[in-house]
């Protein structure tokens, strides 16, 4: 099974990450979900559980930009009791592998309980779990993988929907460049979704039928009667040139608006992890429109965040 996988079993086998989906049972998925909607509940009192984490460190260690993943991390630790840390290094000035082990003996060191990582490079997160003692958490790595987006996204599909298995949902636009997509596919075929993957063919990876999922490179086909459409932004910090004519093409063909939004079943939940580029991958007026679950997106993310961090800490007690 992949590393991900082993992600709620106790520290005592060493199981104590969070860094990737793939090979997550779908039984231990479902009671997560249930943790998460616990704290949904709990948020919403304005309520907080500050004992769970009192007197642990969560240190979020970001080389990338983020709003919503750092955020929701700092309060979801915050909320748990943590003190917590945000280290902002820009992506410019790292060396990679030196920088990240230096890195990881500074954190050592500093007997950090809880490490949250942002990395452009695939699998950092990884190496890091290998040398430090905290439970390491990705935050998103390179175009690999961001489960706790994908964790957040089953929340709020499950809960709007009431389930997840025998769903069609789709997730459209920069497919090869996403690891939002690479996460949710994990996730959702796991737990017995039909996912379709669209997009132009510059922007779907080779094989990724391999993943359980169907291709389209049209809207209109791709779209009809689903129960759920997941945009996703033109990455273009990753993008090899020329892989999309123009901003103005890729809306006419690949962009979401009332007119394709309504070839999917009536009432399909409009999904974005964002940051959402309006007029690029989606219209105004469907990402304001009352089929938008995005504000709730980020909802969900604090909640979800918050039952990582419960399970881990966990973990890490026994
Ligand atoms: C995503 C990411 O960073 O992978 N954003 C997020 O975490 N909410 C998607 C993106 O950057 O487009």
């Amino acid at each position: 099974m992949a590393e991900g996988g082993r992600f709620f079993a106790s520290a005592e086998d060493g199981h104590r990450h969070l860094l990737a989906l793939q090979g997550m049972h779908p039984t231990r998925i479902e009671p997560f979900l249930d943790l998460a909607e616990s704290y949904v509940l709990l948020n919403r009192q304005r309520k907080t559980s500050r004992d769970l984490l009192r007197g642990r460190t969560l240190i979020n260690l970001f080389f990338e930009d983020s709003t919503r993943t750092r955020t929701s991390f700092e309060l979801a630790g915050k909320r748990l009791g943590a003190d917590v840390i945000n280290m902002s290094v820009a992506t410019s000035s790292v060396n990679k592998g030196e920088t990240l082990l230096d890195t990881a003996a500074t954190l050592n060191a500093m007997r950090t309980d809880l490490l949250v990582v942002r990395h452009a490079q695939s699998g950092a997160p990884a190496l890091l779990a290998q040398k430090v003692e905290a439970s390491v958490i990705n935050a998103g790595d390179g175009t690999h993988e961001h489960p706790t987006q994908a964790l957040l996204d089953a929340l709020t599909i499950r809960r709007r929907c009431g389930r997840l298995s025998g769903l069609t949902v789709a997730i459209c636009g920069d497919i090869a460049h996403s690891r939002v997509a690479r996460s949710n596919i994990h996730l959702l075929t796991a737990m017995g979704s039909q996912v379709r993957v669209i997009g132009p063919p510059t922007l779907i990876p080779a094989e990724v039928e391999r993943l359980g999922v169907s291709v389209f490179h049209d809207m209109a086909l791709g779209l009809r009667d689903v129960d759920v459409v997941m945009m996703l932004r033109l990455q273009r910090e990753r993008m090899a040139s020329g892989l999309v004519p123009s901003a103005r093409e890729f809306f006419r063909f690949f962009g979401l608006d009332m007119e394709r939004l309504a070839l999917a079943k009536p009432g399909a939940l409009v999904m974005h992890p964002g940051p959402m580029n309006r007029g690029v991958e989606i219209d105004s007026a469907v990402a304001d429109h009352g089929q938008s679950v995005i504000a709730e997106q980020v909802e969900m993310g604090v909640a979800v965040r918050m039952a990582v961090l419960d399970r881990l800490s966990r973990g890490r007690n026994s």
